[in-house]
């Protein structure tokens, strides 16, 4: 197939995989080709660094900053897919679950739709992990509530572990795990306790950790282990 052609399944259109040629993104066996006419295994060709032929499911840890949705569009803000480079945007991908704009860490982003419906549904129970900055001085009373399930306007949200990492008069830093993900959740049982948020992170999604080598806006594939670890705990 010429190699034009090959780019284009990436979904280019042919000018934009010419240009994506010319610029020297495009790499054949690892190496950069910018001759659309050459003759190319499909399955060698990469764009952007992503493999141009549909290899499978794709999955994606990003960290996310803070300023970006968690949406695959928005007409006013970026969103995490804009993050993603041209090639890989169009291959489908989407958010798992979503985290506020002002929240920042991991989001997994995949193709794989089963695996995505498991993991933000309560029955599968995958714990997600969080790091909160809270005001004032946490102590043992909220880590109990929190253990007891905090009540809200509208539910009782299911029992959730808090561990204090640092507390003081001027504000406390604690994990919180739980297996919910209603709208706003950590903001509003933070709230409730007397302690609103100044910062929130996620650190992990079941057994997918952020991986600390990642900085803000930066994202890489999931290992196989990753993703096997992911199914296992969806019992896929
Ligand atoms: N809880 C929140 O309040 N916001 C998030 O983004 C995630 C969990």
């Amino acid at each position: 197939m010429r190699l034009d052609k090959a780019v284009a399944l990436t979904g280019l259109t042919r000018s934009e995989a010419r240009k994506a040629i010319a610029a020297g993104r495009v790499q054949v066996d690892g190496r950069p080709v910018r001759d659309g006419s050459m003759q190319v295994d499909p399955g060698q060709v990469r764009v952007d660094g992503v493999q141009a032929v549909d290899a499978g499911e794709v999955y994606i840890m990003l960290h996310k900053p803070a300023g970006v949705v968690t949406a695959t569009e928005d007409r006013r803000l970026p969103t995490v897919v804009d993050l993603l480079p041209p090639a890989m945007r169009r291959r489908g991908l989407g958010p798992v679950g979503r985290l506020d704009r002002d929240v920042t860490g991991l989001v997994l982003l995949t193709t794989d739709g089963q695996l995505a419906h498991r993991l933000i549904s309560p029955r599968w129970k995958a714990e997600k992990l969080y790091r909160a900055r809270c005001e004032g001085r946490l102590t043992e009373v909220e880590v109990e509530a929190f253990a007891r399930g905090v009540m809200l306007s509208d539910f009782t949200s299911l029992p959730a572990r808090l561990t204090l990492l640092e507390a003081g008069d001027d504000g406390s830093t604690a994990d919180v795990a739980l297996t919910e993900g209603k709208f706003h959740q950590v903001k509003r049982m933070f709230a409730a306790v007397g302690h609103p948020l100044i910062a929130l992170e996620r650190l992990r999604i079941g057994p997918l950790a952020l991986d600390p080598a990642l900085g803000p806006g930066q994202w890489r594939h999931l290992t196989g282990d990753e993703v096997s670890a992911l199914r296992e705990q969806c019992r896929l």
